[in-house]
């Protein structure tokens, strides 16, 4: 039996193209959430699925004991699209598994032993991951099994004495998708940094969501130039792939790293595909925010949050209510931490016409303030 970890949207879904998203029984919804902020550029991009098809044929799978070309190719690519400070690159599997690695190898590193995460934070389930992030239930679960680690609060400079000589590390997300999409200003991210710099701590920005022009840069990281980024959920467009990227300063020695299927030749595949499909399609981010800044009107919506196409509606009601009574005028949409904050994470790639059914289905069915 499958373990069922998420309560599942209510039905049997059967295909998936472009925005949408079909059931079983013929219906379609507008896919405003993207399978946890994964399908970047809509359901199977006919490039990505050609370019996957064509790779599978060729070279199904081979570890990186295998030297090839494709790999190569596809770091260069991320790299050069990333156009930071960040010129390494480690494939992974996950987002969990390339900030595991960057906590690890700053621990390692540094020869330091205190963590950084920040209050609302969420890095994934491994357990450096776990340890960052700010769950008290998971900390009072196992607290021998998370070394020193300490909360600033976002935003809050003051907050940032707690980065010491002791800290090898601080991870933090540009904007906090997971606790209700709260945006870490740019100022208090340059603060961050020089305040890490200060003290000897690297610094980590988890880009798993907000990278890849889904909040309409490329990342973060080319504005702020942090000693590590990960990346992973629409890298390779829903094809299982993390990654870690450090500033050419971090020495990486044999054994430091390592995966038996990070950097596959499927998975670089899908990362160069989707490269390729990206430049064309990053303006579109702001422009999704326009409208639905614009266009969104009901009484329940106190404020929009967020960037791009990463964006929480604050509501005055439970969001998790609001999304039942959407799933069945056919839009798909996520929940969060705060109850009264829905996400929306649509593909970058959605056009005007399908922002607005949203836009007028919400302000039709929601025209009251009770
Ligand atoms: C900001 C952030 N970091 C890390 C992760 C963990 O990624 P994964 O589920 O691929 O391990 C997530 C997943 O939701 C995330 O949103």
């Amino acid at each position: 039996m499958n373990v069922q970890t998420y309560t599942p949207f209510p039905f049997i879904m059967e295909s998936a193209k472009g925005s949408w998203v079909y059931d079983k029984e013929g219906n379609k919804y507008l896919d405003l959430y993207g399978g946890h902020a994964v399908s970047l550029l809509g359901h199977s991009p006919d490039a990505l699925v050609d370019a996957i098809e064509e790779q599978g044929r060729k070279l199904y799978f081979y570890s990186a004991l295998g030297n090839i070309e494709i790999r190569d190719e596809a770091a260069k690519k991320l790299i050069s699209f990333a156009n930071c400070n960040l010129k390494k690159v480690f494939f992974c599997n996950s987002g969990a598994e390339a900030n595991e690695n960057a906590l690890k190898l700053a621990l390692q590193k540094t020869k330091r032993d205190k963590l950084i995460g920040f209050k609302g934070g969420w890095h994934g389930r491994t357990l450096l991951c776990m340890s960052v992030t700010d769950d008290p239930t998971w900390h009072a679960s196992m607290p021998k099994w998370f070394g020193p680690t300490d909360f600033c609060t976002l935003n809050d400079k003051s907050s940032l004495n707690k980065i010491d000589e002791k800290t090898a590390a601080v991870i933090i997300e540009p904007i906090q998708s997971m606790s209700g999409v709260n945006v870490a200003s740019i100022d208090f991210l340059k603060a961050l940094k020089a305040r890490c710099k200060e003290v000897g701590a690297w610094l980590i920005l988890d880009e798993i969501q907000t990278g890849l022009s889904r909040t309409g840069v490329p990342f973060v990281s080319s504005i702020i130039n942090p000693d590590m980024a990960t990346s992973a959920k629409g890298l390779a467009s829903g094809y299982p792939l993390g990654a870690l990227l450090m500033s050419d300063e971090i020495e990486i020695s044999s054994g430091d790293l390592g995966s038996t299927f990070g950097g596959g030749p499927m998975a670089m595949a899908a990362l160069s595909a989707t490269l390729s499909i990206l430049p064309g399609a990053d303006k579109n981010a702001a422009l999704v925010e326009e409208e639905l800044r614009s266009g969104l009107k009901s009484p329940i919506l106190t404020e929009v949050k967020g960037k791009g196409c990463l964006l929480g509606l604050k509501l005055t009601k439970k969001a998790k209510d609001i999304q039942s009574v959407l799933i069945e005028k056919g839009f798909l949409t996520g929940t969060s931490g705060d109850p009264f904050v829905l996400r929306l994470l649509p593909p970058i790639t959605i056009s005007k016409d399908e922002v607005r059914l949203f836009i007028k289905a919400f302000n039709e069915t929601f025209p009251l303030a009770s």
